[in-house]
């Protein structure tokens, strides 16, 4: 064994996951370990784990399983159980799996290190306290040798857990309840990501732009009882993209996911107004019956989410709205489901990820009657996908001739010499280019675009002039096996 200690992080689900991946590599450099994402070099190898859907919850099971033999390979290699199937099934997946050595859940990554020093002396245990406390924020910056594996962009925690429990959904119950950073530490954070180059941040957050909203109502009813003392650091959504905004470097500002109950006013005039807030909301429609949203517990319905996507309109003309929808949602009739198609066309997303609902144990949905059958759940989502492409089509061929501004991932799926990287409208742009070096990674370019796909836009750099982003190339690569924005899945190495 080397005297050097190795982890990987193999992670499952949304965006939250893989940024609670890039903190606990981060967190373990600082205490000396080396990330790595080839499984063989791995000493350490945690697994973040998704329970939104069944189907992610059943992966973990065999992905386990198969790594049994992997763990008897080397002495001292640990295999750890992360996430919110672990917030959920504790201590079971330690009784269930022996080669397991440690499982934390999502309010405790903060223990890893020490869980996985005691795990070397042969400790086995399950940390799932819910903490209702920010302790769990309090991680450290990232470490010098923090290798990015999106350079120019990061994601930013704002809040975390959900208060809302809609009845199909777990999160609120793998997350906690919701608890928000005060502003200066978010300030801090992003201040600090700018000076080492970062150009776009996502917050992010389960119910991102409910940012704040506890501890604002908390102050006011002291300021009603005339108390003085102003411990609440926090601030109003907008206004907290407002001071992002002001921060010098940051180019643009993303949000995910907000829930359409919490837009207010300033927030929707933000649009209008924030220099750098991207012309793109991410806003989860799920379905657009008002008997099904009903049922789901949404707490809003066709109207009140078609007026939100009309002011959204009316403050930013251009901007791009994508959405969530579930279909086979327990009682979702036909009719039903040809009033979701009605309002996506209505609303006319740009994208959509559709699922097909998936009953989660320990929510209110998971007793509801009504069984929508599984191949008509199955046509339902078909048709839905048919729209989007549509929808998607229409929405990118409209811009075709328009120079924009696109943020450079790296190579493009599609091979040759094409580059990708994506627009303010969060699109994916493949363009050409003679010389690679003159569009580096976390570099912004100007991108003429020539022709529209269902997924993507194709273009050729308008100024061959050098931006050469914020530094190093990538070194580790980031293999995506499946999935969406929601639904990204990506094996191993760290997420960022
Ligand atoms: N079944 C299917 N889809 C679900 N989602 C959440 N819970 C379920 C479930 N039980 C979807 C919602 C949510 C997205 C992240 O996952 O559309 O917005
Ligand atoms: Fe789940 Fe989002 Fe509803 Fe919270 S608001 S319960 S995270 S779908």
């Amino acid at each position: 064994m080397s005297s050097v200690r190795r982890v990987m992080v193999r992670t499952y689900g949304c965006q939250m996951n893989v940024h609670d991946s890039e903190k606990i590599t981060n967190l373990l450099q600082h205490h000396g370990y080396q990330p790595t994402d080839e499984l063989e070099d791995a000493d350490l190898l945690i697994i973040n784990t998704c329970s939104i859907r069944e189907k992610a919850e059943n992966q973990l099971y065999s992905d386990v399983g198969r790594l049994r033999a992997w763990k008897q390979q080397r002495p001292g290699r640990l295999l750890a159980v992360a996430g919110c199937v672990a917030q959920q099934a504790g201590d079971a997946v330690l009784k269930r799996f022996g080669h397991v050595d440690f499982v934390f859940g999502t309010h405790n990554l903060r223990l890893v290190p020490s869980m996985a020093a005691a795990a070397l002396q042969g400790e086995r245990q399950t940390r799932i306290d819910e903490t209702g406390s920010l302790d769990r924020f309090d991680l450290p910056e990232r470490h010098p040798e923090f290798e990015t594996l999106t350079p120019g962009r990061a994601f930013v925690t704002v809040m975390e857990g959900c208060d809302m429990f809609c009845s199909f959904c777990i999160v609120p119950t793998t997350r906690g309840r919701e608890i928000s950073r005060p502003a200066s530490d978010i300030i801090s954070e992003v201040e600090a990501l700018a000076a080492r180059g970062v150009r776009e941040v996502t917050l992010l957050g389960q119910t991102v732009n409910a940012y704040g909203r506890h501890d604002l109502r908390r102050k006011e009813a002291r300021k009603a009882r005339g108390a003085v003392r102003d411990e609440a650091e926090t601030v109003a959504f907008a206004e907290l993209l407002g001071r992002i905004d002001a921060i010098p470097g940051i180019e643009r500002i993303r949000y995910k996911s907000p829930h359409p109950i919490f837009f207010d006013e300033a927030l929707i005039r933000a649009h209008g107004e924030l220099r750098s807030l991207c012309p793109h909301v991410h806003l989860p429609l799920q379905s657009g019956s008002d008997t099904v949203l009903k049922r789901m517990r949404r707490r809003y319905g066709q109207a009140e989410f078609l007026a939100l996507v009309e002011a959204l309109r009316a403050a930013r003309p251009d901007i791009a709205i994508s959405t969530d929808l579930i279909v086979g949602f327990p009682g979702e009739t036909d009719a039903d489901f040809r009033d979701t198609l009605s309002v996506m066309r209505r609303a006319a997303f740009v994208d959509s990820y559709a699922f097909k609902y998936s009953p989660r144990p320990g929510t209110a949905a998971a007793d509801f009657a009504d069984i929508v059958p599984g191949e008509v759940a199955q046509a339902r989502l078909e048709q839905l996908q048919n729209l989007q492409r549509e929808l998607t089509l229409t929405a990118h061929r409209a811009r075709v001739g328009e120079t924009t501004q696109v943020l450079v991932e790296g190579a493009s799926r599609r091979g040759g010499r094409q580059l990708s990287g994506r627009d303010p409208y969060q699109r994916v742009v493949n363009f050409e280019v003679s010389d690679a070096a003159l569009a580096a990674p976390g570099s912004l370019q100007s991108v003429k675009l020539l022709e529209a796909t269902p997924h993507s836009l194709i273009g050729l750099l308008a100024v061959e002039a050098p931006d050469h982003g914020p530094g190093r190339e990538l070194r580790r690569s980031v293999k995506t096996v499946g999935g969406s924005a929601d639904e990204l899945i990506r094996i191993g190495g760290v997420p960022n």
